[in-house]
């Protein structure tokens, strides 16, 4: 049978509610906050397994031995993904700070804690293989990911890489060498562009950029663009696009793990890309009408 498995970041996100976002040097008052779970590698494989039977997505991660490494996994478990690859380290768990502002906007800080310490030795052997959906995003280690990607595409399994956030620091090399060990590209507006400005793109909209990362990765790329929906770009030139939901949005936050997560579903359960892109989208849209990033996830239910 095949797994998605979610090699990634476990965070927990302290989440204050603002009437507008702090600028550099500036106090606000919060409405309020809330403990919430989070962490874009949990966030996306909480959203595959809201939309999947029991059983079919498991998580590699690593929390701290604390009050929030257990709330990160009891959770895990109570939405139904298999959390034996959850390792527990002597490194406090992951923390994102978020601001949210009243129009559903947000800025987060992430300190990194025990996902800084993931290794890919980490990954259980068992899910190295042809049947594993592998998706990835850049809060853990880049070098541990790309060998649990390189491993995985060696054994003929799918890697989905959401490249999220993008590292100032990463160089053309490792992008180049991310490319090799991807097989699908998920980047939103500013992702696609700044990424394929590594790669010496010539300029351009967020779509050209897009298209310039599936020919020159030989990968499909997909971008994100919000209330525009998204689109995906094939090396061998052909596209599709979804359009996202009209609605107003309570709170962006993990809406694009929540594409990912559906898109990792989607890809798993054979279906065409023109209905993977638009559930993905739906799912995305139906995640902002919720507080947090992931209480808003949708069902199978809620996507037909
Ligand atoms: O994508 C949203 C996520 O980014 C949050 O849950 C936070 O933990 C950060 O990782």
């Amino acid at each position: 049978m095949s797994l998605i498995t979610v090699f990634g970041s476990i965070n927990v996100d302290l989440v204050a509610g603002v009437d507008t976002i702090a600028r550099p040097g500036e106090t606000v008052l919060a409405t309020g906050y809330a403990t919430l779970c989070g962490g874009k590698g949990a966030n996306q494989a909480v959203a595959a397994a809201r939309v999947l039977p029991p059983g079919r997505v498991a998580m590699v991660g690593r929390v701290g031995r604390d009050g929030f490494g257990q709330l990160c996994i009891d959770n895990l478990n109570a939405n139904g993904v298999l959390i034996d690859g959850v390792t527990v380290g002597r490194e406090p768990t992951g923390c994102a700070f978020i601001s949210v502002s009243a129009d559903g906007e947000n800025a987060i800080t992430v300190a990194s804690g025990a996902n800084g310490a993931l290794a890919a030795e980490a990954m259980p052997a068992a899910e190295l293989a042809a049947t594993t959906t592998l998706v990835l995003q850049m809060e853990v280690p880049f070098v541990s990911s790309h060998l649990v990607a390189r491993r995985v595409r060696a054994a003929g399994g799918r890697v989905i890489w959401n490249l999220a956030p993008v590292p100032e620091r990463l160089r053309e090399a490792e992008l180049r060498t991310l490319l090799e060990a991807t097989s699908v590209l998920v980047v939103n507006e500013h992702e696609a562009c700044t990424a394929a400005q590594r790669l010496g793109w010539a300029g351009g909209d967020f779509e050209s950029a897009a298209a310039f990362l599936a020919a020159e990765g030989g990968v499909t790329c997909i971008v994100t663009a919000g209330p525009s929906g998204a689109r995906a770009f094939h090396p061998d030139g052909t596209h599709q696009a979804a359009p996202a939901e009209r609605i107003v949005p309570i709170d962006t936050t993990g809406a694009g793990d929540t594409f990912v997560g559906i898109l990792a579903a989607g890809l798993d359960e054979g279906r065409g890309w023109r209905e993977v892109l638009t559930r993905a989208c739906r799912g995305a849209s139906l995640a902002c009408l919720g507080h947090g990033a992931q209480r808003g996830m949708p069902t199978a239910g809620q996507l037909s």
